[in-house]
């Protein structure tokens, strides 16, 4: 029997903290695709070990080890999920960050891709309401789980369409 082929995503969550809401959320998405959404598999990539942006870094067209390790996650996703704070009415700046070392050359479609989503990233404000978690940042509202498993959907439609199977 043929498999459906797996979406591969790569979840980046904004915060640094040990007990983010955000990652939270990301484990709560990971659990919930695990259990209840085929051909998809969800992996959350640490940014906290990337140095800040600072192109010196790149020497003789290499990357610091752990951006490049960072960029061949990204390079192998087929599409991205982001939870972030806002900070000061943006994206917080590990995040940015993360972008930013994605986005430097040689760029593929991913990391074209990885930009796009930024730019298209819709904010699920109810979802990220901190009374639905824990104090360690784990997601315990059913409701919040519904919402985030339409968000999973819509995101694994949208990139089938993207990738032309259906
Ligand atoms: C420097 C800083 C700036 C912030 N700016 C905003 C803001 O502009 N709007 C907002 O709603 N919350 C703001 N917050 C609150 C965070 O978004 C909030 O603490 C968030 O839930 C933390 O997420 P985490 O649990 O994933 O770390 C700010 C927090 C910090 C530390």
């Amino acid at each position: 029997m043929a498999h459906e082929p797996i979406i591969k995503v790569a979840a980046i969550s904004g915060s640094l903290r040990k007990a983010s809401i955000h990652h939270g959320l990301i484990r709560s998405a990971i659990d919930l695709t695990t259990d209840s959404i085929d051909g998809m598999s969800i992996e959350h990539i640490d940014i906290s070990s990337l140095p800040m942006l600072n192109t010196d870094l790149e020497i003789d067209d290499e990357f610091p080890p752990e951006v490049e390790t960072f960029r061949q996650k990204i390079l192998h996703s087929d599409c991205f999920l982001f939870a972030s704070p806002e900070y000061n009415y943006t994206v917080t700046a590990p995040l940015k960050n993360a972008i930013d070392w994605a986005s430097r050359l040689p760029m593929c479609g991913q990391i074209k891709l990885l930009l796009l989503s930024v730019q298209a990233a819709v904010l699920v404000e109810d979802c990220r309401n901190p009374a639905r978690f824990d104090d360690d940042g784990n997601l315990v509202d059913d409701e919040a789980k519904e919402m985030l498993k339409s968000v999973l959907l819509a995101l694994k439609a949208f990139t089938l369409r993207l990738q032309g199977s259906k």
